[in-house]
């Protein structure tokens, strides 16, 4: 399986010969390597989409319509993306597992967040945040979207045993170093972590840096944006 963080907490995840790009937000994304954005966003075949902000959204409408990509979301996000003329959706909910192309399985995950879409000066309703974990080859990654820090991560961990986590550390908006490192020691086993929504915007002022100091289980990764990571099977216990 590859990982290739892009910058916030866009991630392009190749596993079983399919590409999936999650909360593929490109332009206007001043940590995304602009000149990779054509072989990035080419045959994708899955979007996931953790909310509707535009952080997250992003690109997703028109990566789709070029690709006839699919994009998982909750219904209400789904739907949204239906409307604006996405063909393919595959629409989920908290809890619930599907599995694609009978050998990925994408489960959607409990955040604690806000979910909109801002139209014409309001802000439509997209459901629950969420975020996923994403089991093929026998690996198990969780990407958390936009999320505080809440004890049912030890759930995640004891039910999909992630060896691979994606953890919002950028603060304000979501967990900072303090608690993303916290859920490192008290809930996960994870193996490799990457801090994503970090060094975006002046507002996001937490570090990845803050946060390596503070794992003290697990290997922590700081990627530039764009760099592929291949990740191996967990040594021990099957995904
Ligand atoms: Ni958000
Ligand atoms: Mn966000």
């Amino acid at each position: 399986m590859n990982i290739t963080w892009l910058g916030h907490s866009a991630t392009l995840i190749e596993t079983s010969g399919k590409r999936l790009l999650i909360d593929p937000f490109l332009s206007g994304n001043p940590t995304f390597p602009s000149a990779k954005r054509a072989e990035v966003t080419q045959n994708i075949d899955y979007i996931l989409l953790t909310h509707g902000h535009s952080d997250h959204l992003g690109d997703t409408l028109q990566i789709a319509k070029e690709n006839q990509a699919t994009v998982v979301a909750t219904f209400e996000l789904a739907s949204f993306c239906g409307g604006q003329g996405v063909k393919n959706i595959e629409m989920m909910n908290l809890g619930g597992t599907i599995e694609v192309d009978g050998n990925i399985k994408i489960t959607m995950t409990q955040a604690f967040h806000s979910s909109s879409v801002e139209s014409e000066g309001q802000f439509l309703n997209t459901g629950d945040p969420a975020g996923f974990v994403i089991r093929a080859q026998g690996q198990s990654i969780y990407h958390a979207g936009d999320t505080c820090l809440f004890s049912d991560m030890k759930l995640i961990d004891e039910l999909y045993k992630p060896s691979v986590g994606l953890l919002p550390i950028g603060d304000r908006f979501t967990m900072g170093p303090s608690e993303a490192a916290y859920a490192c020691n008290t809930f996960f086993n994870f193996e490799t972590v990457i801090p994503i929504h970090h060094s975006t915007f002046e507002l996001l002022t937490g570090t990845p840096q803050d946060f390596a100091r503070q794992v003290k289980k697990g290997k922590v990764i700081m990627p530039k944006a764009g760099e592929v990571i291949s990740i191996t099977a967990r040594k021990s216990a099957a995904a």
